[in-house]
């Protein structure tokens, strides 16, 4: 009797130290939830939360100066991609050649690029469709059937001036504001 008495009194303690023992896993796993949210949440917080006024004023500096005939180049504009491409006398000629009143959306190359300089294309790297980043900007990259971009998401085809050719995009590439601050140097966000 003795000995099943001693057997409870056993059992019930290992029962309250494997309590206690949950307990304290319990409590250290929330405080460092606590811990870990209070140190990762707030960089973020900032981060993600420019002032409104802030993004609305940042420009962008792009060099062309390296940026050869048939290259383009992929950097960041107000925290979204940007495509600078340097387009060859035949990408120009290819994208004069479709009557713009054809298109799904209708523009000229001319209307998409600065006075005198048909071969400086600048167009948001974002697809109007549901927002994946095209392909075509980086060597190597498929450029789609019509020689610009493709977006492989849902297989939008943009041509050499940027315009949705095939696929489920509604629109065109996005061109931004930008100038010419000199021949060899765009500042994107800028209005003319
Ligand atoms: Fe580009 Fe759908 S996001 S085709």
């Amino acid at each position: 009797m003795a000995t099943v008495e001693h057997q409870h009194r056993e059992e019930a303690l290992a029962e309250e130290q494997g309590h206690r023992r949950r307990d304290f896993i319990n409590i250290a796993a929330v405080s460092f939830a606590g811990v870990g949210a209070a140190t990762v949440v707030l960089p973020l917080i900032n981060q993600m939360n420019p002032a409104a006024d802030t993004l609305a004023l940042a420009t962008t500096e792009v060099d062309l100066s390296q940026v050869q005939p048939g290259q383009s180049i992929k950097t960041i504009f107000r925290k979204q991609p940007l495509f600078v491409r340097h387009l060859t006398p035949q990408e120009v000629a290819a994208a004069n050649a479709v009557p713009a009143g054809e298109l799904r959306d209708p523009q000229s190359l001319t209307e998409r690029t600065k006075e005198g300089k048909p071969q400086w294309l600048v167009t948001m790297g974002v697809c109007t469709h549901l927002g994946c980043v095209p392909l075509g900007a980086a060597e190597g990259e498929s450029k789609g059937e019509f020689g610009g971009y493709f977006c492989p998401c849902h297989g939008s085809h943009y041509d050499t001036a940027g315009r949705i050719r095939k696929g489920p995009a509604p629109t065109n590439l996005v061109v931004p504001d930008y100038v010419f601050r000199s021949d060899t140097v765009i500042e994107v966000g800028a209005a003319a």
